[in-house]
């Protein structure tokens, strides 16, 4: 396949001048790169149908490439198609790769043996899975939640979905009982697919007992697949819940691929917003398998026996769109890990890089920060010259983890993929391809072909030069972009589609070097990236609130060595809470954190305060808070409009 990017035709001349100082190696595949995202600008319908008429098996083929309208907003991608997606990640490679490595499992304790799934084997499981859904009552268009550790029966599971139509609901198995109600009852789950329990590096997780928890505020659940992976003894609920494995023993090999419109929905997966309802967007059929399958292959430079690995979980986006949908179109061998990166030790990563050749490897900035402060013969140890291509997702990579990533790990010799995206956007959309875009660290580099990005100002306006920043936006549909949020497509427009007139808004601010390289600086939103984990300040703080001794509080992030940016809290009492321990308040306000969202939404700092600063319209000024979290009081702005400028003075002098 081909690849690559966007500036206008009038951009090219100036682009090149810019590129001067390059190799004509890197000048030479940079045309390339530019003629091709200048065809896919040109020509952006053209362009897709040659990507989707490639690779795919289509029941029927689209009568129309794409029909849109940012305004209301409505996108349709290979409209009248019809297909499976998985008898594009499975069946299709059957005949030429059918003992082929689909699924690599490598379990969380090193001395339990890794599992290799063959796409015949996959093809088999995921067939029996999806019978014992139908057995189980589950058609076309029903909701079901997956709540799975990464074992096996995650993939096959959303995939078997997937095979009868039936809709996917991954939810991150680290989420909370409160977390996972929500979640489950937003968008109508008739099943909740899960486990017994799961392993995280020494300890086990009781996952079993937060889906009892959570399914005593869900009416709708009529049953729960049990997975069995730790062989703990867990209370079943007679009626409900069932074994899984007894099940599909019994279940056939074969299930036929139930037929899709093009823009039936695939899954929702649940991202946090700016309120306290997460929001369920919905990732619809063939434009996202078009659009994952083609960045797969370009972004990692897959070739047929390479061993790809991304670590992250399925219950996110990176872990759908890249463990799963992406590198099984691609008939490529996927690592799917259990484990976590310091488990039994700090070289696990590298242990198992070395352990199964893993020859492209995506991880997060936080990941890659933790294991840069641990001594470097855990990497060193390790036999790391089968990798090519390393990748990074979830935030802005610092420059010195980049370098760290970029020495340690690549020696000098595997580029760096910084890959900008999100859950709305389905798939990478700002990325350097490997050998071909000069990489520069922290910088995501160029759009992808067919990815159309504009900066705009604070006025709404589109800038056009170079060597700015400003509001990171797309202006023309993608494929894999999501179509909705579940049940509310009015906050799907408010969100994205009312910042600025035709234009998608990310949410993140971003800067545009003097070559037209984007760099991300981060969300501009209330929402704050904890360990490559997007967490809304809102439902944090409607948590928060909850506690009885609290009266009002506000969350803001400030920078972390590790973690990116963790959370500081400012928290105002009651009366009846005044008198009481900080300490011990502090935790108790960690623990109803951990029990409505999960502990990755735990605070690292916690002030009590008499106050919050706020406008005279009474909105809580944030601004001013995270200056003083972050200890950059020198320039805190004018804070005479406030209602309460006094305050300001009492929080700065308590700051923790
Ligand atoms: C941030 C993850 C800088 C960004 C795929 C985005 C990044 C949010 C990068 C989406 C990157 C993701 N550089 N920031 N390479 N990748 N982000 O929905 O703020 O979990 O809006 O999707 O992560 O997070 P999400």
């Amino acid at each position: 396949m081909i690849f690559f990017i966007t500036l206008g035709d009038s951009n090219i001349k100036i682009q090149h001048k810019k590129f001067q100082q390059m190799s004509n190696y890197h000048i030479k595949h940079l045309e390339e790169y530019f003629q091709i995202h200048r065809k896919s600008v040109r020509n952006p319908e053209g362009f897709w149908e040659e990507v989707a008429e490639e690779h795919f098996i289509w029941r029927k083929r689209w009568d129309k490439v794409l029909s849109w309208d940012f305004k209301k907003p409505e996108v349709k991608w290979f409209e009248g198609a019809k297909l499976n997606i998985t008898e594009n990640c499975i069946d299709r490679h059957l005949r030429i790769r059918g003992d082929k490595t689909a699924i690599l499992f490598e379990p969380n304790d090193p001395s339990e043996e890794a599992e290799h799934i063959s796409y015949q084997q996959l093809y088999e499981r995921v067939n029996q899975f999806a019978n014992v859904l139908k057995d189980q009552g589950i058609n076309k268009g029903d909701r079901v939640c997956i709540y799975l550790p990464m074992i096996p029966e995650l993939a096959i599971s959303t995939l078997a979905c997937a095979r009868i139509g039936a809709i996917h609901s991954v939810v991150f198995a680290g989420f909370s009982a409160t977390a996972l109600a929500t979640r489950i009852n937003d968008s109508d789950c008739k099943m909740v697919i899960a486990s017994d329990g799961s392993y995280r590096g020494s300890k086990t997780i009781d996952l079993k007992g937060i889906v009892d928890d959570a399914l005593e505020e869900c009416p709708g659940v009529e049953t729960v697949l049990v997975a069995k992976r730790i062989n703990s003894d867990i209370k079943m609920k007679e009626g409900r819940d069932k074994w899984l494995q007894p099940l599909l023993e019994e279940a056939l090999t074969e299930c036929e691929p139930e037929i899709m419109d093009a823009e039936d929905p695939l899954f929702i997966l649940y991202t946090s917003g700016s309120t306290g309802m997460p929001k369920g967007m919905v990732h619809t059929t063939a434009g996202y398998m078009v659009y994952t399958a083609y960045t797969f292959k370009n972004v990692f430079q897959y070739r047929e026996n390479d061993v790809y690995w991304c670590t992250a979980d399925i219950g996110w986006i990176t872990g759908h769109s890249y463990i799963v949908y992406g590198p099984l179109a691609n008939g490529a061998t996927t690592v799917m890990f259990e484990g976590v990166p310091n488990y039994p030790d700090w070289g696990r990563f590298w242990e198992v890089v070395a352990k199964h050749k893993v020859t492209q490897f995506y991880t997060a900035p936080t990941a890659i920060r933790a294991l840069a402060k641990e001594n470097l013969e855990c990497v060193e140890k390790h036999d790391l010259s089968s990798l090519k291509v390393l990748g990074s997702v979830g935030e802005p990579i610092n420059e010195e983890a980049w370098h760290w990533y970029n020495d340690n790990v690549g020696k000098k010799k595997s580029p760096i993929v910084d890959t900008w995206w999100q859950t709305e956007t389905g798939g990478i959309m700002i990325s350097p391809i490997p050998y071909l875009t000069p990489t520069k660290p922290t910088y995501a580099t160029f759009p992808l072909p067919g990815i159309q990005l504009s900066l705009m100002d604070e006025n709404g306006k589109e800038i056009k030069d170079n060597q700015v920043d400003g509001r990171l936006c797309i202006k023309f549909p993608w494929p894999s972009m999501a179509r909705t949020i579940w049940g509310n497509h009015k906050r799907y427009k408010d969100t994205y589609f009312s910042t600025y007139e035709n234009q998608y808004f990310t949410g993140d601010g971003a800067l545009r070097d003097e070559v037209g390289y984007y760099r991300i600086t981060g969300r501009v939103d209330d929402v704050i990236i904890v360990s490559g984990h997007n967490l809304g300040t809102a439902p944090i703080e409607d948590a928060i609130n909850e506690h009885q001794a609290v009266a009002e509080s506000a969350i803001v992030g400030f920078p972390h060595d590790i973690k990116g940016n963790a959370l500081y809290g400012y928290v105002i009492l009651k009366e009846s809470g005044e008198s009481r321990n900080h300490d011990n308040l502090r935790k108790e306000i960690n623990q109803i954190i951990t029990e409505h969202i999960g502990p990755i939404a735990k605070l690292d700092k916690i002030q009590f305060t008499s106050g919050l600063p706020k406008t005279r319209s009474g909105k809580i000024m944030r601004r001013i808070l995270r200056k003083i979290a972050c200890s950059e009081t020198d320039n805190l702005g004018d804070t005479s409009t406030l209602l309460n400028p006094e305050v300001v003075q009492e929080i700065m002098d308590n700051v923790l």
